[in-house]
């Protein structure tokens, strides 16, 4: 196989595009410009919003990049081999120029031409949309892909949760898209095996997004555009990994010196410690990108998640003993390699050692704390209220609290954290709420309406497995719900559509969400789900949604099911014998 670098890939993404007219633009900030609706850029398209909705770029109607993003939502899923908080976008634009027909032609050029990347044109498959009442069956592109000689048995055609992009705030320019994929040639993992089943057997290497819709305001219908538009992304890390034939992300220029420089620091083996390598360095080149854009650790908004990366690459560091001087090369490591692409100063290395040192004065102590706990814990639960107080009282992160419980095989009580957190709240009258939220502008809500999504996911449970289904675990961080529940199989991918259909149809109907305080005795005889009842008091709160739920619960919630816009699961998992563990997310 050929080698590619990171350098030649990013020129190759320029004279392909520059040869058929395109005019490259610089990447823009990561942080919004006159966007409030979020903290960072997720995708290329974001900054050009304007220009897709029909503003006049000075650039021209044909415009190709590569784009600097940030995206926290899978935070918890750095340290496996592909996933990244910061990563960036190759991508390439018509602004109401050519479509489907011309861009298909040229991503199966990319992809497929010697002179290119020159892949396998046997290996390649591409999806499309399946349709649905606000878009059709998208034949249109799939004819193109067959007219440049993709089999029509390597074309899928696939749902919106799979096939139709939009922003994360729900409104925007949005539409149909075609993802390619590479056949890594592994057996199918079933009969009905696909692009869609993340069994490892297509890896994605691509997507064409054509914009032809717009959602003009939340919870809107998408709507026909005046202009249609080609948005493009093909993730560079990922790529440059897999034409390179590596394992990982991390086994590429862009991160193997920088394992390098923590193995030297620590003096411990990387494939021994693959998380906390990973981490470290991952965190650290995200984090050094996003003080580079000018945003400081603080405790909301842009700087909390940027307090978080550091924080968590600093947990990572200490676990390995490493010095205060990884962080140091680790930066450098970066400033020199992006050299003549992005620029890092000096004041990026001085605001993360900062900040580096203000953690590590409450790690010590929070950990002090936990040592002195541990010992009392029974049934390997921590109470919602210890962690509360080490949240409150030492300024330990709950997310860490929940990392260091996980390491000691203990589960923290979530429900009574929450309770606990609230109470305060409640009482103090202070937006302490602001910090845990983890830095989503408008997080309160967004944990809000998660908590409904877990009743209504519950709910949809019991429908689906039986009454004896329970609560056996529920978290939610301001990205995603973690719900964990007895079961005895893994679920299909039928029993994950059911469970979406049914949370979605709840959705959709609008329901109210109301609440009531009753005693623990008149919840029960009411039939109410409380599978903690016996962790509340005497009196406790009822949670009614429409005529899908009733569950004892503390809050808070949405007011209204439609305050969700929809509902999707990103993992089923085993969480332990007989418990499987399901991760969702709603699109707010
Ligand atoms: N906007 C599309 C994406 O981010 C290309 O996948």
């Amino acid at each position: 196989m050929r080698k590619i670098s990171y350098h030649e890939l990013r020129k190759m993404w320029f004279d392909f595009y520059q040869s058929h007219d395109h005019k490259v633009i610089p990447s823009a900030s990561l942080v919004p410009e006159n966007d409030g609706s979020v903290l960072f850029t997720t995708a290329g398209m974001q900054p050009l919003v304007p220009f897709l909705l029909g503003e006049k770029h000075p650039a021209g109607k044909r415009l190709c990049d590569i784009q600097k993003c940030v995206r926290t939502g899978d935070i918890d899923e750095v340290g496996d081999g592909s996933h990244l908080t910061f990563f960036e976008m190759m991508g390439n634009w018509s602004l109401g120029d050519y479509f489907k027909k011309e861009k298909v032609a040229w991503s199966y050029d990319f992809l497929t031409n010697p002179k290119y990347l020159g892949l396998d044109k046997n290996c390649i498959g591409v999806t499309a949309f399946e349709g649905d009442e606000v878009a059709p069956r998208d034949k249109e592109v799939a004819e193109y892909w067959q007219q440049v000689g993709i089999p029509e048995n390597r074309i899928w055609f696939l749902p919106k949760s799979e096939n139709w992009w939009q922003l994360a705030s729900g409104t925007g320019p949005c539409g149909p898209d075609s993802e390619m994929f590479y056949d890594t040639g592994k057996a199918p993992c079933s009969p009905t095996c696909n692009p869609s089943c993340n069994c490892g057997k297509y890896v994605e290497i691509g997507n064409d997004v054509y914009m032809q819709y717009v959602i003009y305001e939340k919870d809107g219908k998408a709507m026909p555009a005046k202009q249609r538009n080609v948005d493009t992304g093909m993730g560079l890390e990922r790529l440059l990994c897999f034409v390179n034939g590596y394992q990982t992300v991390y086994d590429s220029e862009l991160f193997a010196p920088a394992i390098k420089i923590v193995g030297e620091d620590c003096g411990l083996v990387y494939a021994d410690n693959l998380k906390q390598f990973r981490v470290l360095v991952e965190h650290t080149r995200a984090a050094t990108m996003i003080l580079s854009d000018g945003v400081v650790p603080s405790p909301t908004g842009q700087g909390y998640v940027l307090r978080r990366l550091i924080r968590r690459a600093v947990r990572m560091a200490n676990q390995l003993c490493c010095t205060r001087d990884v962080y140091v090369r680790l930066i450098q490591f970066y400033r020199d390699f992006f050299k003549g692409i992005y620029t890092i100063d000096d004041n990026v290395t001085k605001t993360y050692l900062d900040e580096v040192d203000k953690f590590s004065k409450t790690i010590e102590q929070g950990i002090r704390e936990f040592n002195k706990i541990k010992p009392y814990l029974k049934d390997k639960v921590l109470s919602g209220k210890t962690a509360f107080r080490l949240y409150e009282t030492f300024g330990f992160p709950i997310e860490l609290t929940q990392e260091l419980a996980a390491e000691h095989g203990l589960t923290i009580n979530m429900e009574e954290f929450e309770v606990a957190k609230n109470k305060h709240s409640e009482l103090s009258h202070t937006a302490s709420a602001g910090t845990f939220k983890g830095g989503l502008a408008d997080t309160s809500e967004e944990t809000a309406c998660l908590h409904t999504a877990t009743h209504l996911l519950l709910a949809g449970l019991k429908k689906l497995l039986g009454n004896e289904v329970r609560q056996k675990g529920s978290n939610i961080t301001p990205e995603r719900l973690r719900f964990d529940f007895n079961c005895d199989h893994k679920l299909t991918s039928d029993e994950i559509a059911f469970l979406e259909k049914f949370v979605n149809d709840a959705i959709q109907r609008k329901l109210p969400v109301t609440m009531q305080e009753m005693s623990l005795k008149e919840a029960q005889t009411l039939g109410a789900e409380g599978s903690f009842a016996n962790k509340y008091g005497e009196r406790v709160k009822v949670y009614t949604i429409g005529d899908v739920s009733m569950e004892i619960c503390g809050g808070p919630h949405a007011h209204n099911t439609a305050d969700l816009v929809s509902f999707k699961i990103v993992k089923e998992e085993s969480s332990s014998a007989g418990i499987r563990r399901i991760k969702a997310v709603i699109k707010k």
